[in-house]
């Protein structure tokens, strides 16, 4: 699903993506020389710690967004020699030449509907043996919110799915990856209540369903999502992958 943000205000106020962010970079095992892939780099907050990570490499920023992309700019204008923006979208095979050295995702994977495309494309710009190291919304993630948006009109959960570590293993082992991790992280994370809450939840989480409202509308909605909570916190819960391209970079024949 292509779907532009408010990129500048996600770049304020995504504090608990870019910290754990920070930890998946770190799950990298780099020299500091390597072209790394950042799946999905939003504004570049993550992005631009990957780059400290890589004082003699190069990232390639990939983004479904335009707005996210521009944000991205701004924040990296200054590492932007080492830095290559790619306007794509990962469920499609992807327009990055030569192979990366690693992939890094962060906060990206649920907004992607089909994770057997996404693996397979990411498979193919991975060099033989490259590190995929991932983490984004996995089973149960938002789960106080979604029990609210049901309630809501018809009811519409919107587009992002949250997956088990188990489907998830499978799903790489069939798209050619192999040493495989994949475990559920409970990161229940607590806000400044009221505007600060409000303007997180409509930025970062309620995107989807405020495009289908009118404008006028948008304040009333997400107040009452925060008010239905049972306080300032989301119930967020990440799952995180650690993997490697097979050297043999064949994949599984089968249905897929
Ligand atoms: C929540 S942001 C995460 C940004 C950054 N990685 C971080 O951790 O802060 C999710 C990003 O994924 C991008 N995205 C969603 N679906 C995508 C797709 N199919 N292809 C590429 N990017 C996508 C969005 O545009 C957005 O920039």
């Amino acid at each position: 699903m292509i779907r532009e943000w408010d990129a500048a205000t996600y770049d304020r106020v995504a504090d608990p993506q870019a910290r754990w962010g920070r930890e998946v970079v770190d799950r990298l095992v780099l020299r500091g020389d390597e072209r790394v892939l950042d799946a999905g780099c939003g504004s570049g907050r993550v992005t631009e710690y990957l780059l400290e990570r890589l004082p003699r490499g190069r990232v390639i920023a990939l983004d479904v967004s335009t707005t996210m992309l521009e944000e991205a700019g701004r924040r990296l204008a200054t590492a932007s020699g080492r830095v290559d923006f790619v306007l794509a979208d990962l469920g499609d095979p992807l327009p990055v030449e030569p192979r990366v050295d690693a992939v890094l995702s962060t906060a990206t994977f649920h907004w992607v509907p089909d994770h057997d495309a996404l693996f397979r494309n990411l498979a193919a710009v991975l060099g033989p043996g490259g590190q995929l190291a991932a983490q984004w919304g996995g089973a149960g993630n938002i789960a106080s919110i979604r029990r609210v948006l049901e309630t809501i009109g018809d009811g519409w959960l919107g587009p992002a799915h949250y997956e088990t570590p188990q489907a998830t293993r499978g799903r790489l082992e069939r798209a050619g990856f192999t040493d495989i991790q994949a475990w559920l992280q409970p990161q229940p994370t607590r806000f400044e209540p009221g505007e600060p809450f409000e303007r997180f939840l409509s930025t970062v989480i309620l995107g989807p369903q405020l495009a289908r409202l009118p404008a006028s509308e948008w304040e009333g909605f997400v107040r009452h999502v925060a008010n239905a909570l049972p306080g300032p916190e989301i119930d967020y819960v990440r799952l995180n992958i650690l993997a490697r391209r097979s050297e043999s970079g064949t994949t599984e024949a089968g249905p897929g």
